[in-house]
């Protein structure tokens, strides 16, 4: 496990904006103290996705996640982390309406949690509400074209940027994300001669998530990397362990040894002290 006792210093919003064309910036989500624990070293950036809803609540998609579910998440990660720049996802409903609600919501995400900044889903449409926020000391990551908000109208989760007017329509959104202030862009489920072009367009960081390693930097679910969450694999994720499949094999284990007294053995006994 992660020294987080160590003295570091965390990873600065302005660290990441300048980050790009230096090195690849390497970020993962985390939902839990335990997994922030374990990644923090290894991460520049660890993202308090919404996609919680779906991987830790079993939820369809992640329309049904509310602020104070991403504000308990966002301060166990706070608590479990002490280098990565954490940044947590406003859920679909808190920011949409207006730029003030938005303000409003960010506001309480940040001072109740200590992130870092906030994570917003749209283009061109969201742009204002992004000037807002940035314009007020709210730094914003964007996220363009796969947006699991959007995930009803979009039809389902599918490959975005495959013809001429969605590849134009996905570049405007990003350029337009990045006027409006933002110092990062997540590029989600996109193909990669359109993440190229974004990342060759614009002066601040691409994440690419399904969109290639043209990207500034690269994000994945913690969960699908482990192989802890696996109702679907998406085509984009690389699995580096099976942890799903050691937590079945310790727990048929177990329930073995209980079942034929082989658990608790002497060694897990308390002793009793000798009375005369
Ligand atoms: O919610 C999430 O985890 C995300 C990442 C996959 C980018 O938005």
């Amino acid at each position: 496990m992660s020294a987080v006792t160590k003295k570091t210093k965390r990873i600065t919003i302005p660290d990441i904006r300048n980050a790009k064309g230096k090195q690849p910036i390497v970020c993962l989500t985390a939902y839990t103290v335990l997994t922030a624990r374990w990644l923090d070293d290894h991460t520049d950036l660890l993202l308090v996705g919404d996609s919680l809803g779906m991987v830790i609540y079993g939820m369809e998609n992640t329309l049904g996640v509310t602020l104070d579910m991403m504000i308990a998440h966002a301060q166990a990660v706070m608590r479990g982390s002490r280098k990565s720049c954490i940044i947590v996802d406003m859920p679909f409903g808190s920011y949409e309406e207006s730029p003030k609600k938005a303000f409003r919501n960010a506001a309480r995400l940040l001072s109740q949690s200590g992130a870092s900044g906030i994570k917003i889903e749209g283009g061109v449409e969201m742009a204002e509400t992004i000037e807002y926020l940035t314009k007020r000391g709210i730094p914003v990551m964007g996220h363009v074209g796969l947006m699991p908000q959007s995930v009803q109208a979009m039809g389902g989760f599918k490959a975005q940027g495959g013809s001429d007017d969605e590849a134009r329509q996905i570049l405007e959104d990003a350029k337009a994300v990045e006027a409006a202030g933002a110092f990062s862009l997540v590029i989600e489920g996109t193909v990669e001669p359109v993440a190229r072009k974004i990342t060759q367009s614009v002066s601040i960081p691409t994440i690419g998530i399904g969109a290639s390693a043209a990207c500034d930097g690269q994000i994945l679910v913690t969960e699908d990397l482990v192989g802890l969450f696996i109702d679907f694999t998406p085509r984009f994720v690389k699995r580096y362990a099976l942890l799903g499949e050691q937590i079945e094999a310790s727990a048929k284990a177990y329930a073995e040894d209980v079942r034929t007294g082989k658990f608790p053995g002497d060694e897990h006994l308390f002793g009793m002290k000798k009375v005369d």
